[in-house]
């Protein structure tokens, strides 16, 4: 590639020019979880600093001999330790007595609420999992689960940990297709489902996806289907079974089935650069210990907080932060089933104000979102219970950063903005309430423990003030332990471009106080309202549609969702351009991937500037999609294409 990617990022200027500073207000850091020294604890030995959080935190059936085992870049955490999460997250706490403790507060989106105590939970997974038990499902076999934000969803999954089996969650957004590659990449036995859910005052059926998938899905045996919509669905006889009816009839005992601190819990797939979506491994003890700590330092999380991600539980955030780090703490959530603007842009604000919410986790393209409304809707609602704000998915930019602290906190709740991803299985950068000073756009430093740097193209650290590549240097405990089924794959993708250092995949920058930013992918994955999305995968479902005969897409940056999708398309002979065939190929994008792929923009182009070896030069497009000047244009193999497509580029299709 003739240009760092890294450098000709313009929103590094954009960030830099930021320098306000926010300092942690005194009485917050006197009754902080988090404190200064755990810095200087960690570094002096980090396999010592989780080793104690190791046996404090987590209930063992057997204790481990070993904390860590670094053979890089496989690792195994608290080896010979023997546990069960789902014990660890519900059940020691009922034992306690915490049985009438509020789980999670569940809000559909119709306005219907359902209260789960830790008790119920204990309840409803034990049967939940007898049932899947019933239908042969064992200590590792793997479970697919497709759902709504509904509790069936927590349940099914703690229920799968309950018996040592793993699950893998696919987005309710995902399509059949979708669906249909993680099931038979995973060889998952079982599928549940759900006949459909609530979503923007509309009932959005889910069990049709399902069932096409099932066709060509070998590996599932059978299926259970929650009735959430209770207007029937096509059930398959002898495949098909009722959650309410399988699951009500079992009993409420269920014992824990104790498996190895590195037993599969689950697997979630992500995109890469290829079209084959990878199966991100994570294991029980490690991710248990890494999720629940940072959950409840980063997070600042008492006994009496209500707490509220609102992500989806398809993505990692969800796993990490609705389900296995705050139930871990014996915390009590939130669950809201539907979107933000229904049946107007306060809902959020009027679940905060009804349930006293104290501490809320979102995504900058949803306080975007709810920016372009204005903070009328806000303004109407009582958010003074909010005591801590966070952030994940994207970088935030420092106008929505700061509309954050004033509208949503009052000018005085800290916001945490936290960097990790799906590999990662837990925050890694971010600040800690009550310690770090912060500045609207920076995730600042590494948590505890956690080893980042900055390197350039060779691999050396950057000085203060440069930009490069992020890269971790050292373990963690919630760290994927790879990519299922590939671990060649695993080692190429994360450990190959940076010897003996994990490769984020991130553009990253320094400032002189050492204060990280995160400039976003640096590879041809897109990220789409927080959603990682990679470009291989919409272009092959481009190209799938039959009028189609090539296709580049790149991320076009966009107020609301950070990225928006373009692609440009190149018909075969014989097809003619019109707004009729741009509208029918987005739709084949979102029938293929799901309907968060739609490309936002579609221009039909005559042809694509490559270099000369035949490489897209998705940089070009990049250029022409944000109406910028090109950038060296010397690779090209043909410089009269750019000027081609720049004629068709009025063209371009908005949704
Ligand atoms: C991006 C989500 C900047 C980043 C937990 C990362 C962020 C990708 C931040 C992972 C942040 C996540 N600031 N960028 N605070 N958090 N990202 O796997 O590009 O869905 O690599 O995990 O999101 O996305 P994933």
């Amino acid at each position: 590639m003739s240009v760092d990617p890294v450098q000709s990022r313009p929103e590094i200027e954009n960030l830099m020019l930021e320098s306000r500073t926010f300092p942690p207000d005194p009485a917050f850091t006197a009754q902080a979880n988090a404190t200064a020294d755990l810095y200087e604890e960690a570094e002096r030995d980090y396999v010592a600093f989780w080793e104690k959080l190791g046996r404090e935190r987590i209930t063992w059936y057997t204790p481990f001999r070993t904390t860590l085992e670094w053979n890089l870049p496989f690792a195994k955490w608290f080896v010979g330790g023997e546990l069960n999460v789902t014990y660890n997250c519900v059940d020691r706490h009922v034992e306690r007595g915490l049985g009438d403790k509020v789980a999670y507060h569940w809000i559909g989106e119709p306005g219907d609420t359902r209260t789960i105590t830790y008790a119920d939970l204990q309840r409803e997974v034990s049967k939940a999992a007898n049932a899947l038990k019933e239908l042969g499902v064992r200590k590792g076999d793997v479970v697919a689960i497709y759902l709504p934000m509904i509790p069936e969803l927590p349940i099914a999954m703690l229920a799968c940990a309950r018996l040592g089996a793993a699950h893998t969650v696919v987005f309710g957004g995902f399509s059949a297709e979708a669906l249909a590659g993680r099931i038979n990449d995973a060889r998952a036995r079982v599928l549940i489902t759900a006949d459909g859910g609530w979503r923007r005052g509309k009932k959005v059926g889910l069990k049709h996806h399902a069932d096409e998938a099932l066709t060509d899905t070998p590996s599932i045996e059978h299926v259970l289907v929650v009735n959430r919509l209770r207007d029937g669905c096509h059930m398959v006889e002898g495949r098909d079974h009722w959650w309410g009816e399988t699951v009500n009839r079992q009993s409420e005992h269920c014992p824990p089935v104790p498996v190895e601190s590195e037993q599969l819990l689950y697997l979630l797939y992500t995109s890469g650069t290829t079209a084959k979506p990878k199966g991100i491994v994570h294991t029980s003890a490690g991710y248990l210990l890494g999720t629940s700590y940072t959950h409840e330092m980063i997070f600042d999380v008492k006994p009496n907080d209500v707490y509220w991600c609102a992500a989806d539980i398809g993505w990692v955030t969800g796993h990490s932060y609705i389900v296995y780090g705050p139930l871990a703490n014996a915390t009590t959530g939130v669950m809201y089933e539907g979107a933000p603007d229904t049946p107007d842009w306060d809902r959020w604000w009027q679940i905060v104000e009804d349930y006293r919410v104290s501490i809320l986790y979102c995504a900058p393209t949803a306080i975007r979102a709810f920016m372009k409304q204005g903070e009328s809707y806000p303004a109407k609602h009582d958010l003074s219970s909010l005591r801590v704000l966070g952030t994940v998915g994207e970088p935030i930019n420092p106008e929505a950063w700061l509309w954050y602290h004033t509208y949503i906190g009052g000018g005085k709740a800290p916001i945490v903005d936290t960097w990790w991803q799906t590999e990662t299985g837990m925050i890694l950068i971010t600040p800690l309430p009550g310690v770090t000073t912060t500045k609207p756009g920076s995730a600042t430093f590494p948590f505890p423990g956690i080893a980042a740097d900055v390197v350039d193209a060779e691999g050396r650290s950057v000085p203060r003030g440069g930009g490069g590549y992020l890269v971790l240097t050292r373990p963690w405990p919630a760290m994927l332990r790879g990519i299922h089924g590939d671990p060649e794959r695993y080692r190429q993708t994360y450990w190959s471009r940076f010897p003996g250092m994990y490769f984020a995949g991130d553009g990253a920058k320094r400032d002189e106080d050492g204060y990280l930013w995160l400039l976003g992918r640096v590879d041809d994955v897109m990220n789409v309202a927080g959603h990682r999305i990679s470009t291989i995968e919409v272009e092959s479902a481009l190209v799938d549609h039959r009028s189609v005969a090539e296709a580049a897409v790149v991320g076009k940056s966009d107020e609301v969702t950070g990225q928006a999708i373009f692609a440009f398309v190149i018909l075969k002979a014989g097809q003619e351009p019109s707004d009729a065939l741009a509208l029918q190929l987005r739709e084949h994008v979102a029938y293929v991937i799901g309907p968060i792929a739609r490309p936002k923009y579609l221009m039909f182009v005559p042809d694509l500037p490559k270099t000369r070896s035949g490489k897209i030069m998705r940089r070009l497009l990049r250029d022409i999609a944000e109406g910028r000047t090109l950038g060296d244009t010397t690779t090209l193999a043909d410089a009269a294409v750019v000027d081609v497509i720049r004629e068709h580029s009025g063209a371009a299709e908005e949704e």
